[in-house]
């Protein structure tokens, strides 16, 4: 496909602790499927991570290993343009702008907003607030066409687009209106405890979630130890849900359908199910981890690169964040 007629597309990820299969699966195998097709922006989205208290040297290693992470996944620099979020100050430049175009109710709707409001009640703090505006931020720079989001980020998404709809009658075309990017394969992973619940590293049961970086006997214990149901089939129900979470699983690494996952593990029992699920899983972790563990050693390689990638981002969003300056009567 030749470069020009290639669509946009970006995403970013918070560089909030240890990441999941559910992020694995749900999110970031995605984005290297996404290289081919598109030209493909990722950033590692540390200004959006202190909204939440962080400790900074935790904060610091998580930054590097996020990134690291990435790079072992296989997203290329070569072909993506991968940074970090607070390397590029347009970021927070323009949301200053927009946040003088959106409205304190609009953002009072925000459902993460009012979660996360209640689980952090003593930290209530305006950039948690106005969180949604530096994220409408971070994708207008670069107008995506496309924006993979999970579920839990589609609001976020669909008041970005509103904001750049709004600003662009105000004072003319800036912005490109950025669709969401269903992915034709992503799974929702559930927790290997409750499977009503999202995986999720905050969960506390820590056999409830697997990380990316996890060693395979580790993998093969939580497996081992899902939550199943005392009914014996396995087959995708609505009554079993820890069943059709491992499914799920299964699924998304080998890419067969759920009926032939069905098919291949007819009569046989769950705890055979479980071992080959979280073999698979250990199987398809395992290169990641072992790039990962390489990489990360290489703090000076991991600088250069996420050097250069600020750099590249920072000649797109200083074009589009310059347009946006002259239009509300700003002097360059
Ligand atoms: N808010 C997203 C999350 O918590 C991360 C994020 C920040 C993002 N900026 C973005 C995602 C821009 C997509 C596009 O998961």
């Amino acid at each position: 496909m030749c470069e020009e007629s290639k669509k946009r597309v970006l995403s970013c990820i918070q560089p909030s602790g240890m990441l999941t299969l559910g992020n694995y699966l749900g999110a970031l195998k995605n984005w290297l499927n996404m290289q081919d097709e598109f030209e493909t922006t990722f950033a590692v989205a540390d200004l959006h991570a202190i909204t939440v208290r962080q400790e900074p040297a935790k904060l610091r290693s998580q930054i590097y290993s996020t990134y690291a992470l990435m790079l072992a996944l296989g997203l290329d620099p070569e072909r993506s343009t991968m940074f970090i979020q607070s390397h590029v100050p347009e970021h927070a430049q323009l949301a200053w702008i927009l946040s003088c175009n959106t409205q304190f109710g609009e953002m009072a709707r925000m459902t993460q907003f009012k979660d996360k409001s209640a689980k952090h009640a003593d930290n209530i703090n305006v950039g948690l607030f106005s969180y949604p505006v530096l994220m409408a931020a971070d994708i207008l720079l670069y107008k995506p066409d496309y924006v993979p989001v999970g579920a839990d980020q589609k609001q976020h998404l669909e008041i970005a687009r509103d904001i750049a709809i709004r600003f662009n009658r105000l004072y003319g075309d800036v912005f490109t209106i950025p669709d969401a990017y269903i992915p034709k394969t992503g799974a929702r992973v559930m927790s290997l405890q409750d499977p009503e619940k999202k995986m999720s590293k905050s969960d506390e049961n820590l056999n409830s979630w697997v990380a990316i970086l996890d060693d395979k006997d580790t993998i093969i214990r939580k497996f081992k130890r899902a939550v199943t149901d005392s009914e014996g089939g396995i087959y995708v129900s609505e009554d079993k849900k820890g069943i059709s979470n491992l499914i799920t699983i299964y699924s998304a690494i080998t890419g067969k359908t759920s009926a032939e996952v069905e098919n291949e593990f007819s009569g046989k029992g769950y705890g055979d199910f479980k071992l080959a699920v979280g073999e698979v899983v250990a199987d398809e972790l395992g290169p990641i981890k072992q790039r990962y563990d390489q990489i990360i050693t290489d703090k000076a390689e991991l600088e250069r690169l996420f050097r250069e990638g600020a750099e590249r981002a920072e000649r797109v969003a200083r074009k589009t964040y310059f347009k946006a300056m002259k239009k509300v009567g700003f002097v360059l």
